[in-house]
């Protein structure tokens, strides 16, 4: 059997977002070109894995600097999320490269950066947004969940992994 896709998730409540409070000692930004080492910094430290930001984010499709976004802490750039379009989703956002750096994890920063984004893709019109993620990616998962993204079923395959997925979620509620 080849590679199963992606999970998929979407948001359709960009019309009625969450106020979008930033905590004292938190700020957030767009781009800034020639900071480029920023961005690959985080998502080296949240992925494990290095991505260019020229590759991944210049020609990955719909890139203007100011769709990039950061939370920055006492000054240091620790979230980034990017809101772009992507073909396959057209007249819908496509949120990508969600990350927080591993030393700053659980303040927060993850989710107010993706709140930043919607209000970035309502601020241009867009009424949803969708995009993809990984069955294990459980605290992403939690977080995208808790701003309102709902899972989207484009596989057969879908409907058996999100039961997992929202299984494994529960789970860890409990634990807590
Ligand atoms: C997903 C990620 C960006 C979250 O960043 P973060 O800054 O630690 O998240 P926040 O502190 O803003 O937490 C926001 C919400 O995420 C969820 N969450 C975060 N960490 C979690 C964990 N370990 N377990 C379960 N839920 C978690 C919770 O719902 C949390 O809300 P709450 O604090 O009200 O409970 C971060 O874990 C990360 O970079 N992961 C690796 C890269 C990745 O998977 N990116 C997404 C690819 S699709």
């Amino acid at each position: 059997m080849g590679a199963l896709p992606q999970l998929f998730m979407r948001n359709t409540h960009l019309d009625n977002l969450k106020p979008l409070v930033i905590p004292k000692g938190f700020t957030l930004h767009t781009h800034v070109q020639g900071n480029e080492d920023v961005w690959e910094k985080i998502i080296e430290s949240a992925f494990g894995t290095k991505f260019s930001f020229q590759k991944t984010i210049v020609e990955g499709g719909g890139y203007k600097p100011e769709y990039v976004l950061y939370v920055s802490k006492d000054g240091v750039d620790i979230a980034t999320a990017t809101a772009v379009e992507k073909a396959d989703f057209p007249g819908e956002g496509w949120f990508r490269m969600i990350g927080t750096s591993k030393e700053a994890r659980g303040l927060g920063a993850g989710k107010l950066v993706c709140l930043a984004a919607l209000y970035s893709l309502a601020q241009r019109g867009y009424k949803s947004t969708v995009l993809s993620t990984d069955d294990s990616r459980i605290p992403a998962i939690s977080m995208y969940l808790s701003l309102g993204f709902e899972p989207l079923y484009t596989h057969e395959s879908h409907k058996e992994r999100w039961d997992n997925v929202m299984k494994e979620i529960n789970k860890n509620k409990i634990k807590i």
